[in-house]
């Protein structure tokens, strides 16, 4: 039996008019939500992404900056940006885009983000909140991921778990939420011995790698729910970390590419900007 699809863009859609009226709100507050988004460099996939976050922050009425730096740009000028927009008061969200050029300290630079207006949720205190269970900003693809298993109202608690990829970005906190909702979760990698062994227990399969068709059908259970979190071109094509013709056959439920977890990684982002102008309104 096909898949159901677990869809992004009828999920973003609802969200987006959630967070539209929540923007609303604020304005009738004298609040505009703000995001700058440092994007340094001219990664094509970068540039998409970045424009992409642009096109959702004026559907919703949120205003945006996007500093354009050149691939040249020094550790201290980048600093310099972050520093300049953490002062801002009209600024709620900050946004490193990721990769930056291979001579920049993304750490260094990421930690340097006030913690309330870190809407990626990568910095280390909300990376720690996180672990801990405690209310953090939780970084957007796992917190969309999220999202899509629990408004199909798929049972998480007791569950398998398996998130292929160790990621700091996705891997990692899908892990964290996942185990968060009483999951029995498996991380798996590079190094994993038998991945598929692994990743046929899975009741729930997280792809996370960044290998097109990586997940092919005889590595997924009978009716498992599959989250396909890759996003790769391959001949001008994009396509996920699953092999979705031939697992949709074999799956409960599945996210495609385009369409699945990269609507809602910016649907999350938005989500983020706005709960950081919320509590920056509510704090004055
Ligand atoms: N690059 C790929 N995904 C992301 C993301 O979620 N946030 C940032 N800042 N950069 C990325």
């Amino acid at each position: 039996m096909a898949a159901q699809l677990l869809d992004g863009k009828i999920m973003s859609a609802e969200l987006e008019k959630a967070l539209k009226a929540k923007v609303e709100a604020l304005k009738e507050r004298g609040i505009t939500p703000g995001l700058t988004v440092i994007l340094v460099g001219d990664d094509p996939a970068s540039q998409t992404y970045v424009g992409n976050k642009e096109k959702a922050c004026i559907r919703l009425g949120i205003h945006s900056e996007t500093l354009r730096m050149p691939e040249s740009t020094e550790q201290s000028a980048l600093e310099a940006a972050i520093e300049k927009a953490n002062a801002d008061p009209s600024v709620h969200g900050i946004l490193v885009q990721l990769p930056l050029p291979k001579h920049l300290n993304s750490d260094h630079a990421l930690s340097l983000i006030l913690p309330e207006k870190d809407v990626d949720g990568f910095h280390d205190i909300n990376i720690g909140r996180l672990t801990r269970g405690e209310d953090c900003v939780v970084a957007c693809t796992p917190k969309g991921a999220l999202y899509m298993l629990q408004k199909a109202g798929i049972e998480i608690a007791g569950k398998e778990a398996v998130v292929i990829g160790r990621s700091n970005i996705v891997g990692k906190p899908m892990a964290l939420l996942l185990l968060q909702e009483n999951a029995t979760v498996t991380v798996c990698h590079s190094r994993t011995k038998d991945l598929a062994e692994h990743t046929r227990r899975a009741d729930i399969l997280v792809a996370a790698i960044g290998r097109p068709k990586f997940v092919t059908a005889d590595m997924v259970k009978e009716g498992a729910v599959v989250i396909d979190v890759g996003i790769n071109r391959v001949d001008g094509k994009l396509c996920g970390d699953v092999d979705f013709d031939a697992v949709k056959e074999k799956a409960a439920y599945i996210t495609p590419v385009p369409g699945g977890v990269g609507k809602m990684t910016i649907a999350m982002l938005m989500d983020n900007t706005v709960a950081a102008a919320e509590k920056a309104a509510d704090k004055a």
